[in-house]
């Protein structure tokens, strides 16, 4: 990404003035495994990825909010009295809850000028929505020196997409994207936020994102439909047990329950893979540590199978993804990543196989599904940070 480059395009658009232009960065996250579990209560393993998006800003000295993106035409200047309206289906909803989060905690933010630019693929379950809120909430919390800290903006950032923007997403995209490591996975409780840095140490094996490059379509939509469906779970099941998350339960315990659920097959099957989707998670990361990562793989799998059969997240293009590795010996594990209904598999790999894993999915996917997969390498990176920028321009 050329920051100096984007600084060029700013001060093009928006001029030169006394106040310094400053610049931040938040990545964009990959989960290796434990999705759909963060709004039950239950524990996910993500890493920040050096994709994302970056952002610069600078104060005014009027009331104006100027928004623009470098990726996309539409620019917005609002007045305080325009923040609270919400645009159909378009990025600025993310600036503009973050900004309504700061409002409502009591803090003045007053005009400044903006420009984003993103280099994560779009619609790719890779968190660039969360990226942009925690970019800018960062980036306010530092102008205006508010003296937020990261766990503190995380969750600012997930109260902006589940009241603003309109999803009820847990708080693992905002978390993993301002607490990501460079080098390390988090083991994240998301009852508790409790944080483990684990490092990602995979010997002769990498990482590869495979994007299905599928139209997401009604995503958000059932996205909170499922919210609902372990809602419901939660409120069966808490006839019998004291719990306050579905993912505190053990799987017995579900099972021992099934007859509360006669009528609410789904919802059985959805409280299902939370349960056991924890496990996964828990014993995922005790293998990683134990180097067992041929176990880690099996359970990625396992994983990937969950989220298509009982959580019903996947769809065909990510389902083919997936079984294009079973029977590739230099292919540990693969699974379908974040939210699903299209975006990406995230693939354990031989490192000297990785182009050779490529063909191999490249064309029977294409011919299959009429669709192109592109690949992704990554390793873990450091959350949301201020970049150093040269200094601005002088006044003439
Ligand atoms: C989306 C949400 C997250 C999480 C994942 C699925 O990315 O934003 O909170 O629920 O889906 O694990």
């Amino acid at each position: 990404m050329d920051i100096q480059a984007l600084q060029q395009r700013f001060i093009e658009r928006y001029g030169v003035t006394e106040e310094p232009v400053r610049a931040f960065f938040a990545p964009g996250r990959v989960n290796l495994i434990g999705d759909h579990i963060d709004y039950n209560g239950g524990q996910v393993f993500p890493c920040a990825i050096e994709h994302g998006t970056a952002m610069l800003i600078r104060r005014s000295n009027d009331e104006m909010v100027k928004l623009a993106s470098d990726n996309f035409d539409l620019m917005a200047n609002l007045r305080q009295e325009e923040l609270e309206t919400k645009y159909d289906d378009h990025w600025i909803n993310y600036p503009l809850g973050v900004l309504q989060q700061f409002h409502m905690a009591g803090i003045k933010i007053a005009g400044f000028e903006c420009l984003y630019f993103g280099n994560l693929p779009s619609a790719a379950g890779l968190s660039s929505s969360a990226a942009i809120e925690v970019v800018t909430a960062f980036a306010l919390n530092e102008l205006y020196e508010a003296n937020m800290d990261l766990p503190a903006i995380a969750v600012l950032c997930q109260k902006a997409e589940n009241q603003f923007v309109g999803v009820q997403c847990g708080i693992m995209d905002q978390y993993a994207v301002a607490m990501g490591e460079k080098g390390h996975a988090m083991l994240l409780d998301c009852q508790t936020l409790e944080c483990e840095q684990v490092p990602l140490s995979l010997q002769d094996y990498s990482f590869v994102l495979v994007n299905t490059n599928q139209r997401r379509e009604l995503s958000e939509s059932l996205y909170n439909e499922r919210v609902q469906q372990t809602m419901e779970a939660l409120r069966l099941l808490q006839g019998q047990h004291e719990i306050m998350q579905l993912a505190e339960l053990k799987v017995s315990q579900l099972e021992a329950c099934k007859h509360l659920f006669s009528a609410h097959p789904t919802e059985y099957k959805r409280a299902l893979h939370v349960v056991e989707e924890q496990n996964r998670v828990v014993q995922a990361v005790a293998e990683l540590k134990a180097s067992n990562l041929k176990e880690f793989g099996r359970l990625m799998y396992a994983s990937h199978d969950s989220l298509r059969d009982q959580y019903g997240v996947s769809s065909d293009p990510l389902n083919l993804l997936v079984d294009l590795t079973r029977d590739n010996p230099d292919v540990l594990g693969s699974r379908l990543t974040g939210a699903g209904f299209g975006g990406c598999t995230v693939n354990l790999v031989k490192k000297g196989a990785i182009d050779a894993f490529k063909k191999t999915i490249s064309e029977p996917y294409q011919s299959a599904t009429g669709l192109t997969a592109t690949f992704l390498d990554f390793v873990p990176c450091q959350g949301v940070r201020e970049l150093d920028l040269i200094a601005a321009p002088e006044v003439s």
